[in-house]
């Protein structure tokens, strides 16, 4: 199944960013732009749960596309999500395929290197590269809803987090924490999240998440953009992994897992149990319910 996949996966993920930019409409990212704050629904209606797949993929392309292109008017981009249930469930598990990881860790790569300033409203869950996603962001911040569930859930997988996951958390909440929610894919609800720093502050509803984001975005917004990009840079100094440990983690060690038997079977195994990831046990609390996949 997978072997067969590999071919159309690399041919598709070199097109991810050969579209002409589609701005302001980019298919599943809804945006909409007021007084230098982009705000972008990620709503992919191929997907119940949002995964990350080549839909979202390439309209993210398209639109950090248009964004490198240092679009002063824009200079803060606020992320959330059209689905309450899953900001990003993760990645489609039909193209885990050796090859073409690089791909989407470049495409993650050019989400932490805008010039404007990202911050994620995170609502439901944020799993695998869901979490690389809000990761690569500047800011994260959510609710202390039962949906939001945030994990790195590669290991259980036979795989890593292949876009960073492991070297962002590792900087955000240390190397301890880190390797316990790294290695045992878990779940960290948002008040915990909050508490160790894996995102900056987690609100009690989705309004009160809203009014501070909205108010954030517009205050930093104000301010000139040069400053802003140049302000992002140094921080990023000391508080991002670098470009080269980046991307060659990923193909060195992504590639080589993906191909493993031990990861082929469990990622079959995870489409059999999710019907194909449909809403599901699985997918609503795979924190709790990955040992299915070991019976
Ligand atoms: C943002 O909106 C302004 C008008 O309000 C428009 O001129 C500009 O092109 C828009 N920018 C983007 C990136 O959509
Ligand atoms: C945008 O600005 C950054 C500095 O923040 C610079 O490195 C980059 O070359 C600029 N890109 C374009 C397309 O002008
Ligand atoms: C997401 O897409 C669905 C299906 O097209 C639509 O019903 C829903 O209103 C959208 N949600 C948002 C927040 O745009
Ligand atoms: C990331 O940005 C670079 C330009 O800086 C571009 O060449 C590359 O195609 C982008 N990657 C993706 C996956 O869009
Ligand atoms: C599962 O869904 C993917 C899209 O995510 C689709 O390409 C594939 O054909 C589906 N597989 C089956 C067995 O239905």
């Amino acid at each position: 199944m997978f072997h067969s996949l590999l071919k159309f996966a690399t041919v598709t993920c070199l097109a991810l960013s050969a579209n002409a930019a589609r701005y302001p409409s980019f298919g599943t990212l809804q945006t909409t732009n007021s007084s230098g704050v982009l705000n972008v629904a990620i709503n992919n209606t191929f997907s119940p749960i949002n995964l990350f797949d080549f839909h979202v993929a390439a309209d993210l392309a398209n639109l950090i596309e248009t964004l490198q292109a240092n679009d002063t008017d824009i200079r803060v981009v606020v992320f959330s999500s059209g689905n309450k249930d899953f900001f990003i469930a993760h990645f489609d598990i039909n193209f885990v395929l050796p090859g073409y990881g690089a791909c989407f860790v470049s495409l993650l790569w050019n989400i932490t290197q805008l010039p404007q300033a990202t911050i994620a409203a995170i609502e439901g869950r944020a799993r695998g590269i869901g979490n690389e996603f809000i990761m690569a962001c500047d800011m994260r911040f959510a609710t202390t809803a039962p949906s939001v569930l945030l994990g790195q859930i590669e290991t259980s997988l036979g795989v890593i987090p292949g876009a960073g996951g492991g070297l962002y958390l590792a900087h955000e909440i240390g190397r301890g924490r880190a390797l316990e929610y790294v290695l045992s894919a878990q779940d960290i609800d948002g008040a915990t999240a909050e508490r160790i720093g894996w995102i900056n502050r987690a609100f009690p509803t989705s309004s009160a998440l809203a009014d501070y984001v909205q108010t954030l975005a517009a205050r930093i917004a104000l301010f000139p953009p040069a400053g802003i990009a140049a302000a992002k840079k140094e921080v990023d100094a000391v508080g991002r992994p670098s470009k080269e440990l980046f991307i060659r983690k990923s193909q060195d060690v992504f590639d080589v897992l993906v191909g493993t038997p031990a990861a082929q079977e469990l990622e079959e195994k995870l489409i059999a149990l999710t019907h194909n990831q449909s809403i599901g046990p699985l997918e609503l609390s795979y924190g709790t319910e990955v040992f299915e996949l070991y019976k």
